[in-house]
């Protein structure tokens, strides 16, 4: 099963997404948790990569495309994986399925998570990362055990650099005017699935497990 996650930034694809990696049995690949990883590491990519997601800027499609492409087609990817910030914009989405063609695959489900712009600054400012293992959090509606302290492995939870509001209302305007074109792309396609991403986290699951069936 190749699933992609499409919605706005703060839509709850990161949340929906691990829960249906471990559901499933399939690995959840983020490119923006590859990034940050190769940012916290100090490699060339990270450093590259900095500039733009400071500023809520996308990363240049080649330097994203080749490493997605090459860890699909690891050994773990055999029975499918989620994509999750991958693809971003119409070119990438045309690499990714020249990619799989390549193979004789395709993508089966594109589930876009729906959430209007007014709740997504909301909830950004509250939630937090886990400068250990990458683990999410929200202060209000998905809080941890202890205050800014990981439940998995007890690591410091902080506030994004690029969750900040100034950043996060740019990076909704890049997301209606690089990525929301991909809605279509895959409507077009007929695997384009909806769910409503502000209800709670257990329903969007729910809802999401109904369209990929038991
Ligand atoms: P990335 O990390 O992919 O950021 P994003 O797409 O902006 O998505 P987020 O991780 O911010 O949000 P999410 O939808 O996963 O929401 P979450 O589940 O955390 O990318 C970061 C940057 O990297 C980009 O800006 C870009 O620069 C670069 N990049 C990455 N991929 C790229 C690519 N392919 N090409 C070019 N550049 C790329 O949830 C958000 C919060 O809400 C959490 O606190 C959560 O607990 C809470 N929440 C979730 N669901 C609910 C719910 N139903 N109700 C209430 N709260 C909820």
């Amino acid at each position: 099963m190749k699933i992609i996650m499409l919605g706005a930034p703060g839509a709850g694809k990161g949340t929906q997404a691990k829960m249906i990696a471990e559901k499933y049995g399939i690995p959840h690949i983020s490119t923006g948790d590859i990034l940050r990883a190769n940012i916290k590491n100090g490699t060339e990519l990270g450093a590259k990569a900095k500039t733009y997601m400071d500023q809520g800027l996308l990363v240049p499609d080649d330097l994203i495309v080749d490493l997605v492409i090459d860890r699909f087609q690891s050994d773990d990817c055999k029975k499918g994986y989620i994509l999750d910030g991958f693809p971003r914009t119409i070119p990438q989405a045309e690499a990714l399925d020249q990619a799989l063609a390549a193979i004789g695959e395709n993508v089966d489900y594109a589930i876009n998570v729906e959430v209007p712009d007014e709740n997504i600054i909301r909830r950004m400012s509250g939630r937090r990362a886990c400068v250990g293992c990458g683990a999410t959090y929200h202060i209000v509606y998905n809080a941890p055990k202890e205050e800014n302290k990981c439940d998995v492995c007890g690591g410091e939870l902080i506030l994004r650099d690029d969750d900040k509001p100034e950043t996060v209302q740019k990076r909704l305007g890049v997301y209606h005017e690089q990525t929301q074109p991909l809605i279509n792309y895959y409507d077009n396609k007929k695997i384009l699935k909806e769910v409503d991403g502000t209800v709670d986290m257990k329903d969007v699951f729910a809802a999401i497990c109904n369209i990929l069936g038991e």
